[in-house]
């Protein structure tokens, strides 16, 4: 059921468990009309979907599972990028409210240090040269000390700052950041966005390991194409490009 609570900012659906909220929101979407923002927030996901066909772990009620939906029909389907800049930028800026060391793994994961803390997966549907719709999942890491998968690297808010937090305020602020964020989107701001989030990305600065189809290879960022491409320069100088999962970062442990 849509609720409106006074504290919350958008229209809320919560759940004690779904398979997942991106499912859950899409199959909303194409039985009824749903409001702009509204947002579905679950305790539990029994198959909660990560990037790359890969399951998203999450034990039960410690941690903020959310999707929402977006209709950016001003943005063309090249711009996209924008969205996934966006709602990283607020998550990041949400969980440096409590602790410093947050960034944006492009193309938009949030670290912490050289730890997963935050995953992202946008579903796009497009009419035409514009973006129609688009459901936007997220999955905080909140309160949740011991991770089971194989993922690289996890960590999560109550690891950082060795206290407990309150998932349902957290969904508040992200909520009311993305909000601000996607109005500055619609508003034209295009190159601020872009700046901020250049500013806050993960090894912005120095030469890294990195691993693509060739091998592993050391590069620093050079910049990020307004489509999302990364671009690396390596140690030769010689710029290497990438779209989402042809470069692989090798983390430290
Ligand atoms: C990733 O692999 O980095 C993306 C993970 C996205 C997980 C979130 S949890 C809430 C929403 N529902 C899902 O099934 N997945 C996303």
């Amino acid at each position: 059921m849509i609720t409106y609570p006074d504290t919350f900012p958008v229209p809320l659906i919560h759940l004690e468990e779904t398979d997942s909220t991106i499912n859950y929101l899409q199959a909303l979407c194409k039985r009824q009309e749903v409001e702009e923002f509204t947002t579905v927030v679950a305790d539990y996901q029994s198959a909660g979907r990560g990037q790359k066909g890969n399951s998203w772990e999450a034990e039960a009620d410690k941690n903020l599972l959310f999707s929402f939906v977006l209709y950016p029909t001003f943005l063309e389907a090249n711009r996209q990028f924008l969205l996934s800049q966006v709602i990283s930028l607020a998550i990041k800026e949400e969980l440096e409210s409590y602790a410093d060391g947050f960034s944006i793994k492009w193309p938009n994961d949030i670290y912490w240090r050289e730890k997963k803390i935050c995953g992202i997966l946008i579903e796009n549907d497009l009419t035409g040269r514009f973006i129609s719709q688009s459901i936007a999942g997220v999955g905080i890491n909140i309160n949740q000390e011991r991770f089971l998968s194989p993922a690289p690297n996890p960590v999560s808010l109550r690891m950082i700052t060795r206290r407990e937090h309150g998932i349902q305020a957290i969904a508040e602020s992200v909520m009311k950041r993305i909000v601000d964020y996607y109005a500055a989107l619609r508003s034209g701001k295009e190159s601020f966005i872009a700046e901020r989030y250049r500013e806050a990305l993960f090894r912005n600065k120095g030469l890294h390991p990195y691993r693509d189809g060739n091998g592993r290879f050391l590069a620093r960022l050079a910049r990020i194409e307004p489509g999302g491409r990364l671009i690396l320069e390596d140690e030769k100088r010689k710029e290497r490009g990438y779209m989402f999962k042809e470069v692989e970062y090798i983390l430290e442990d």
